[in-house]
């Protein structure tokens, strides 16, 4: 889908489908109201009637119509004006998008809506883009007919001088597709090998630089608890690390994702219902290697490090077993007590290699616990972190991309929840309660000095099933929350 931007009068606008926002309990205003006099009252007889009342994501589709050069219009509702954030216009265009993508069409207009002052005009376009990337995406990668089609064209209708808030629409879009296409891949394709692959497309397109660490050179590395997990796969385990190098002498920002690219549980095996999306388990690692994308994109002036752990985490006589000691890179002893606690270990060695690069803050992603889906829910991330100045930062970005993450305690006597009697700490909480905490208190051995934010995205990552602005299937979240971290990272 190509993002272009258009600034003639509504009316002159050439597109199959041209969308407009209806605010709720207002007059027509702006877009609508310049069309209305062009459709000879049309809108104006539509409010009147009852049949277009402007609430949320209501979508009103006018087929046929006369007086402006599109060929179809359809009228979204905005809801009320005094209730507008980011989240709601990405709703508003994902509405919009999910509709029109049904039917293949070659050019999509949609008329900017004028939010006031609350939003400014590049937020706007920037949450409007994100709605339509959102809405358009399909999950049915491998349908034989392919049953959602975004538009060749999205053009947006609004002033000239957003350009520059198209070009970051647009790369943020591609890199949260991205994402969401690497989760949404069945296991048997994406498997770390392949996810190496295509990173290293990435790294080609883009000029980042790339390594892929091997089974020998993490061996060398002593990513011990990261083998430890792959041991019992066929497939071979990759540490990937993304370089890019924006902020000449500055610090440095690391980004750290969890890439199970099949969660069985290992020997503690998942029943069927657990196990039946554990594709998804690699989304953290999507989400850094997206972020990663669009940051060399938009050529960020910033130094960001992105590290991707990629395990297939299966049982086998080859997999460790309960009871078995890890000693992990950064020397700290860790007693395996459930296998499926996986993704701790392997992000344990990846946080110490990012510590050991001369990182000066960390941020790790990961769908590391079932228990901050029961403490927060599916579309919230929960956040854990060592540093309250930091976690404000990521806190803030978060809400600029209008994503949900909320802080979980990290007080010093959770620690005990992974005391262990053989080693420095066991790899689980030891109880049903703060699971997510527990998980985060393991992680946090594992980052010394460093700021550090953890995100469980257990939650948001996954859609477990369709709504009115997405299909079911991976989410490509927290993707836009990163490249905002990174452009306030210096400030
Ligand atoms: N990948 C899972 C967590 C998960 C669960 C992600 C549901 C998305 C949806 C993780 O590896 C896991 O299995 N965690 C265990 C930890 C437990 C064994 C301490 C869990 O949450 O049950
Ligand atoms: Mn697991
Ligand atoms: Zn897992």
């Amino acid at each position: 889908m190509r993002l272009t931007l258009q600034t003639s009068p509504l009316a002159k606008v050439a597109a199959d489908w041209l969308a407009v926002g209806i605010w709720e309990n207002e007059p027509l205003a702006g877009a609508a109201l310049e069309l209305d006099a062009k459709l000879g009252g049309l809108l104006s007889r539509l409010r009147e009637a009852g049949d277009v009342a402007g609430k949320v994501r209501e979508l009103t589709p006018l087929y046929q119509i006369s007086g402006i050069a599109a060929k179809r219009l359809i009228l979204i509702g905005l809801g009320l004006r005094g209730k507008v954030d980011f989240a709601s216009l990405v709703g508003f265009a994902a509405a919009a998008a999910k509709m029109l993508s049904a039917k293949p069409v070659q050019r999509v207009a949609l008329a900017l809506p004028d939010v006031g002052p609350a939003i400014d005009a590049d937020t706007a376009l920037r949450a409007c883009a994100a709605g339509f990337y959102q809405g358009a995406s399909s999950a049915g990668l491998r349908k034989s007919t392919i049953e959602r089609t975004p538009p060749e064209e999205l053009c947006i209708v609004a002033s000239a001088s957003l350009q520059e808030s198209l070009r970051r629409a647009w790369i943020e879009g591609r890199a949260t597709d991205l994402a969401r296409e690497l989760v949404n891949l069945p296991p048997c394709d994406l498997y770390p090998e392949t996810f190496a692959e295509r990173a290293r497309v990435v790294a080609l397109k883009t000029g980042l630089e790339l390594q892929i660490l091997d089974e020998q050179q993490l061996l060398a590395e002593r990513m011990n608890a990261l083998l430890a997990v792959a041991r019992g796969s066929e497939r071979p385990p990759r540490l990937l690390v993304l370089r890019h190098r924006g902020g000449g002498d500055k610090p440095t920002l690391a980004l750290v994702g969890k890439g199970v690219t099949f969660d069985s549980g290992g020997l503690s095996l998942k029943t069927t219902d657990q196990m039946v999306d554990m594709k998804c388990d690699m989304a953290g690692a999507a989400a850094v290697l997206a972020a990663m994308q669009a940051i060399a994109e938009l050529q960020l002036p910033v130094n960001v490090l992105g590290v991707m752990a990629l395990v297939e985490n299966m049982p086998s006589g080859k997999a460790m077993k309960l009871g078995d000691v890890l000693k992990a890179r950064n020397g700290k002893t860790i007693e395996v007590l459930n296998t499926d606690a996986e993704g701790r270990l392997i992000l344990a060695d990846a946080l110490a290699y990012a510590v050991d690069q001369k990182a000066s803050h960390l941020v790790d992603l990961a769908t590391l616990t079932g228990a901050c889906m029961v403490a927060l829910g599916y579309d919230v991330a929960g956040l854990m972190s060592n540093d309250d100045a930091w976690s404000q930062k990521v806190l803030s970005a978060a809400q600029a991309a209008g994503e949900k993450a909320w802080p979980l305690p990290m007080f010093p006597h959770y620690r005990e929840m992974i005391k262990s009697d053989v080693a420095d700490m066991k790899n689980t909480g030891g109880s049903r309660y703060a699971g997510a905490i527990s998980a985060a208190k393991f992680l946090e051995e594992f980052v010394g000095e460093t700021p550090w934010v953890h995100l469980d995205i257990a939650g948001p990552s996954w859609a477990e099933k369709e709504n009115a602005t997405r299909e079911a299937g991976g989410t490509g979240c927290f993707v836009r929350t990163l490249v905002e971290l990174v452009r306030i990272f210096y400030g």
